[in-house]
């Protein structure tokens, strides 16, 4: 449903859902939530609002009748940039409601839950990036978005999952070197890193202040040695990980592969490479979900290595994807977001996203760069 359309009834919901999800949620559950969903949809264009959400949203909220538009994290940054409504509902996590902010200084940004963090965002800070630029002076620092605005002010470009070799690739030429600091997370490092034959060095940031200066002369010999004399690009890269990615590992695939012969496996490339080197693709979730249309993929039966919410909707949809549950993983952060919640927030008006001018002004160029590299 776009913005435009005529508001569908709760009877009229109601009867869609059933088609589409029936053999999920018995019809008392179903009927509920198309009274909710009406609401919601109320709500929408009474404000004028705008909901933007992210893929990883539960199938009441992914699902076509609630107003808005889907999409993953760089999909989402660009919708941000395109919309004229003046109030943005992020069904998303707060650093992609931050982005969205960013991007729009005078709009209103809301998130349903300032609960909605990301163990990526949290693993770094700005302070963390000024000591790694002190180590490494003059080279390009690419930030994945899953930051707060705190560390994006700090860096030169961003990435998502989807442009991340595009936009190191750039950085490298624009910046003329063969080093780039990529951070936070340490396996979409490990990944990139991997698929461009890349070397890869993790600073020890631990010094203490006094120590500082000896400790970051002491990181660049110990870079400079690994690299010395090889061609190579060299990624210094961060510890951060994905609470929810972590978790998969390379017997999954094995076991699944055992028990569905022919299956064809998608994983998020926040998972370690050693998953990564046991699928069939490695991919945002925007890709995984449009390469799910693919000819060769439709006759198999098909798995995601990802947040579950996401399998949990396509499931819905295409008959041969898989709900195997023993490794499917919910995003404590994405979970925030529900019904009830999203509702409150347009009732309420809550919460409110802002970010400090000073931050916001340095965070945006990085983060328009990374809109721009197709
Ligand atoms: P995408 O950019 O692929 O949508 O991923 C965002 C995210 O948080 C993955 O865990
Ligand atoms: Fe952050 Fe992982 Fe949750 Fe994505 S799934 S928001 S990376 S914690």
């Amino acid at each position: 449903m776009t913005n435009n359309t005529t508001l569908l009834s709760q009877q009229e919901i109601f009867d869609l859902f059933k088609e589409k999800y029936s053999g999920y949620s018995p019809d008392f559950e179903l009927w509920i939530k198309a009274g909710q969903v009406e609401k919601l949809n109320r709500l929408v264009r009474e404000k004028k609002a705008v909901i933007l959400k992210h893929n990883y949203m539960s199938w009441d909220l992914q699902c076509d009748e609630v107003l808005g538009i889907r999409g993953d994290s760089l999909e989402l940054s660009r919708k941000a940039t395109e919309t004229d409504a003046d109030l943005i509902l992020f069904l998303g996590v707060k650093f992609m409601a931050e982005t969205a902010k960013v991007l729009n200084p005078t709009k209103t940004v809301l998130i349903p839950s300032l609960k909605a963090g990301c163990s990526l965002a949290s693993s770094i800070t700005g302070a963390d990036v000024r000591k790694l630029k002190a180590m490494f002076p003059g080279v390009p620092v690419v930030a994945y978005v899953n930051t707060d605005a705190d560390t994006k002010s700090e860096v030169d470009v961003c990435c998502a999952s989807g442009n991340a070799r595009k936009v190191v690739e750039w950085a490298l030429k624009e910046w003329k070197t063969n080093t780039v600091i990529f951070l936070p997370d340490k396996f979409l490092a490990q990944n990139v890193a991997r698929d461009m034959g890349a070397d890869i060095f993790f600073p020890d940031t631990s010094a203490s202040a006094e120590s500082n200066i000896r400790h970051c002369e002491e990181q660049r010999d110990v870079a400079i040695s690994l690299h010395k004399g090889s061609p190579n690009i060299l990624f210094i890269a961060w510890e951060g990980k994905c609470e929810v990615h972590e978790k998969f590992t390379p017997k999954d695939a094995i076991e699944l592969r055992k028990d569905f012969p022919g299956v064809y496996i998608m994983a998020h490339p926040e998972c370690p490479p050693e998953v990564i080197a046991e699928v069939d693709f490695a991919g945002s979730t925007g890709e995984m979900i449009k390469n799910i249309e693919k000819q060769d993929v439709q006759d198999r039966p098909v798995a995601f290595f990802t947040e579950c919410a996401m399998v949990e909707m396509l499931a819905a949809k295409h008959k041969n994807v898989l709900q195997v549950c023993s490794i499917q993983k919910r995003c404590p952060h994405m979970a925030q977001n529900n019904l009830e919640t999203v509702i409150e927030a347009l009732e309420n008006m809550q919460y409110e996203i802002t970010v400090p001018e000073g931050l916001r002004a340095k965070a945006e160029l990085p983060i328009r760069r990374m809109i721009a590299i197709k």
